[in-house]
């Protein structure tokens, strides 16, 4: 059962506010003195290493931490929502993406039903039809078999096929090229469109709701296009489906059922890679990847249902997060993987983070008191380096970190990953040690710098070090670790969701901005001055068509 604790009523966090002025001043340096500190404060799962001993955590932290977990119920909320409960209480659904890709024989039940045979279902249909796509079975309406394929979706239903496409291009089918079309911004699908050849395409509408203005504008341009090439409606049998759980909308758009691919209310939007929105990684890399993706999830699901919380890498990754953010003050998180086909993961868990934990409100709907999800960013190493690192190092914000890195490369050239893995260790290296005044101004005078030069300088190049991060090393980025690691953070966020006592499965958020946009929408229509808004608005509006004309 997912119950409704306030955190700051417990008394761990009591206690690690106390600790917080006290273990929290820790030096992380002085820590990783001790040469017990990295087997005392690292994890390894499988081929997967978790890394958190350059924190300001000591045991009595830890020990808190742990306590925090055990008052808040963090236990009965994992067993709430792997059972299928309803624990996204504001849509009165069950939160089941670990369904998706359960390997047991275990019965899930959602409202006495069992969910298991019809996602073996639709898992069976997307490996028939990934399989045609693979051996050049499906062909489009000349009779060539597709070559390309078009995901169009946004949020969820784009954010994990772009990343895991992306992290797996090493596996990507030899003859298939795959575009995503997520922005209404009709740039964004007609720079696609110039790219691909209709004869040849496959278009993925994927969309939950199958009615996000987003998608469905940019699926109707889409299926215009083609039409203008293929000159006839049955064509379009052949090169479209749909990935949704609105069967009558999906239907109204013109995809026959055999063409849908359905998944249910119970998988969200930002856990949904998973479901048959995971279709165009089927058939980019292989039904058998995608397969492996989900087993790697999997085993991390057993994991983190298992394992002791004190060995557990998802809750421990949380916990960290929570006294980084609500007890030694840090507002954002940094993802950095040292591995470029990565380059979209800090992006996907943008969403996964902040859609989830981005809440004011406490599941009882007060008012919290405290601080929730941190603002989640970051970019491939060593690009970040060069760009925005500077303020990690001597910035004026706490900005814990995750690192994350392939002990082996899919492209072993020259000494490229030895470089690339040498900056992944200095970096959390130097974070944590800085460089004092003594060290700056030793370096200076024995490169010769006069006195005066030292004084002026020798401040810009001190830094206090004493930055958290942790590392997280896996064996090689296949489909089964990319399972795991995407695994880890989903459990992460939801256990950092069940601590701050919020809804994590909901996203009113984002309500308000789509409701005003189909408001104003009709009012850009003609030429006359609109007045139906704030002066602000009002304003801006005109001076806009004014431009345009
Ligand atoms: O941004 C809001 C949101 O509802 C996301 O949660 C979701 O991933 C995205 O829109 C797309 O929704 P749909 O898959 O229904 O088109």
């Amino acid at each position: 059962m997912l119950h409704a604790i306030d955190p700051t009523t417990t008394s761990a966090w009591k206690t690690l506010k106390q600790l917080a002025a006290t273990s929290g001043q820790l030096s992380i340096r002085t820590l990783c003195q001790d040469a017990a500190r990295f087997s005392d404060y690292s994890l390894t799962f499988e081929s997967l290493l978790f890394d958190y001993s350059k924190n300001k955590i000591n045991d009595a932290v830890r020990e808190q931490l742990l306590a925090l977990a055990e008052e808040c119920k963090l236990a009965e909320a994992i067993q709430a929502m792997f059972s299928g409960e309803t624990i996204n209480l504001t849509e009165g659904r069950a939160v089941l993406h670990t369904a998706l890709r359960n390997q047991s024989d275990r019965p899930i039940l959602v409202e006495g039903k069992d969910v298991m045979p019809d996602i073996r279902q639709v898992l069976g249909q997307m490996k028939g039809f990934a399989e045609a796509i693979e051996q050049q079975r499906h062909l489009g309406y000349t009779g060539k078999p597709i070559d390309t394929l078009v995901n169009i979706g946004i949020g969820g239903s784009d954010l994990g096929p772009v990343m895991v496409t992306e992290a797996l291009k090493p596996y990507q089918l030899p003859h298939i090229t795959t575009h995503f079309v997520s922005n209404v911004d009709g740039t964004h699908l007609a720079e696609t469109l110039k790219r691909v050849n209709p004869e040849t395409t496959l278009f993925f509408i994927a969309s939950k709701t199958f009615t996000t203005q987003e998608t469905m504008t940019n699926a109707h341009s889409a299926r215009d296009w083609f039409l203008t090439h293929a000159q006839d409606e049955k064509a379009v049998a052949k090169h479209f489906v749909a990935l949704s759980t609105n069967a009558a909308a999906v239907e109204a758009f013109g995809i026959a059922p055999e063409n849908m691919f359905g998944f249910w209310d119970w998988v969200g939007g930002r856990y949904s890679l998973w479901s048959a929105i995971g279709l165009p990684i089927a058939c980019t890399v292989g039904f058998a990847n995608f397969e492996a993706l989900l087993q790697g999830a999997y085993s991390m699901d057993v994991h983190f249902q298992e394992a002791p919380f004190g060995q557990n890498i998802p809750v421990l990754m949380a916990l960290i997060g929570i006294w980084n953010c609500n007890f030694l003050g840090a507002t954002s998180e940094a993802i950095l993987p040292y591995d470029q086909y990565l380059h979209r993961f800090a992006a996907y868990f943008q969403q996964g983070n902040m859609e989830s934990n981005g809440k004011y409100v406490t599941r009882t709907g007060e008012r919290v008191s405290y601080s929730t999800g941190p603002i989640i960013w970051g970019e491939p190493g060593t690009n970040g380096q060069h760009a925005f690192y500077q303020l990690i190092h001597q910035g004026t914000h706490l900005i814990p970190c995750d690192f994350i890195a392939p002990a082996q490369s899919h492209n072993p050239i020259g000494d490229h990953h030895v470089k690339l893995l040498s900056n992944f260790f200095a970096q959390t290296e130097a974070l944590m040690n800085g460089k004092d005044l003594a060290a700056v101004e030793a370096e200076m005078r024995a490169a010769g710098a006069d006195e005066e030069t030292i004084r002026n300088i020798a401040p810009h190049r001190v830094f206090d070090g004493e930055r958290p991060t942790n590392s997280i090393l896996v064996k090689k980025i296949t489909p089964y670790t990319l399972g795991q690691l995407v695994a880890m953070y989903e459990h992460k966020i939801f256990v950092q969701g069940v601590l701050w006592n919020i809804l994590s499965f909901d996203q009113w958020g984002v309500e308000l901005g789509k409701v005003l946009a189909k408001r104003i929408l009709p009012e850009l229509a003609g030429d006359e001055d609109v007045d139906t808004h704030d002066a602000s608005t009002n304003g801006l509006i005109n001076a806009y068509k004014k431009m345009r004309a």
